[in-house]
């Protein structure tokens, strides 16, 4: 019999299966979000503001791993002027639900649908690519597969956003930075045994770089612009302009 683990209300994994972003995950995610990504709402602030360098009429822009769909929330109320087609895309059924429903009043220009964002085949001449902590779900090869996909796609001018969690240089910043952001879990009403029971569960989930290793996947992609608009302890935002 497997142990079922909870992380927090209605949030569960399955020991053994591993961390699935099922139905119980996609209705608790707004809030769970903000309890296990540090600075959550700044981000989605960051990313807002790095975007009025770039959203003019006719952009298209993607969202990779979009969950329930607060990145567009936040672009349509803060572009509501601008006419840009927004391409939102999430492995699970649930979280597409959710974002459909959240984002209702612009769904002619907000578009979600289910996707591995590793089997998309993007436009030409897309203007923007976000993804806020989707890439860590994915080995190098993907990675690097993944970014060429969106070199290619990216009109000249065009910016892939992107917030990742990394692995320190030198392991003493690893334990560190790991036991800081258990800290902040736990500051955020998380319990001891939710935090434990996560990174148990996401351990064949999430495979992780370092800054630099990063930066030469994007390089082998074709960006030459590169550089990180946010960091806390272990988490960054990089902005990679083609
Ligand atoms: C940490 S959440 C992303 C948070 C979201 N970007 C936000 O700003 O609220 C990671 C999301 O990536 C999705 N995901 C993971 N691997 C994926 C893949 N290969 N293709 C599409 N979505 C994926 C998960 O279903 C989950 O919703």
């Amino acid at each position: 019999m497997k142990n079922k683990n909870y992380f927090g209300r209605g949030i569960t994994s399955i020991e053994g299966t591993g961390w699935k972003f099922n139905k119980n995950v996609s209705n608790q995610f707004d809030k769970h979000v903000r309890q296990s990504i540090p600075h959550y709402d700044d981000i989605q602030k960051y990313i807002c503001s790095l975007s009025e360098w770039f959203l003019k009429d006719g952009s298209i822009v993607y969202d990779l791993g979009c969950s329930t769909g607060e990145t567009a929330k936040n672009l349509f109320k803060k572009f509501s002027k601008i006419d840009f087609k927004y391409y939102g895309y999430d492995l699970s059924n649930e979280m597409i639900k959710i974002a459909k429903k959240k984002n209702k009043k612009n769904l002619k220009n907000c578009i979600f649908n289910l996707g591995d964002i590793n089997k998309l085949k993007f436009k030409k001449n897309s203007r923007v690519f976000y993804s806020i902590l989707t890439f860590p779900f994915l080995n190098s090869i993907q990675r690097i597969q993944l970014y060429k996909k969106i070199f290619k796609s990216l009109d000249h001018g065009g910016a892939m956003i992107f917030v990742d969690k990394i692995r320190s240089k030198n392991s003493c910043y690893e334990d560190i930075f790991n036991q800081a952001y258990f800290d902040f879990k736990i500051d955020n009403k998380l319990t001891h045994a939710q935090v434990l029971n996560k990174s148990k569960s996401i351990r064949n989930a999430m495979q992780l770089f370092e800054e630099n290793e990063i930066e030469n996947f994007l390089k082998l992609a074709g960006f030459k612009k590169i550089e990180p608009f946010f960091r806390w302890f272990n988490f960054i935002g990089f902005i990679a302009i083609k």
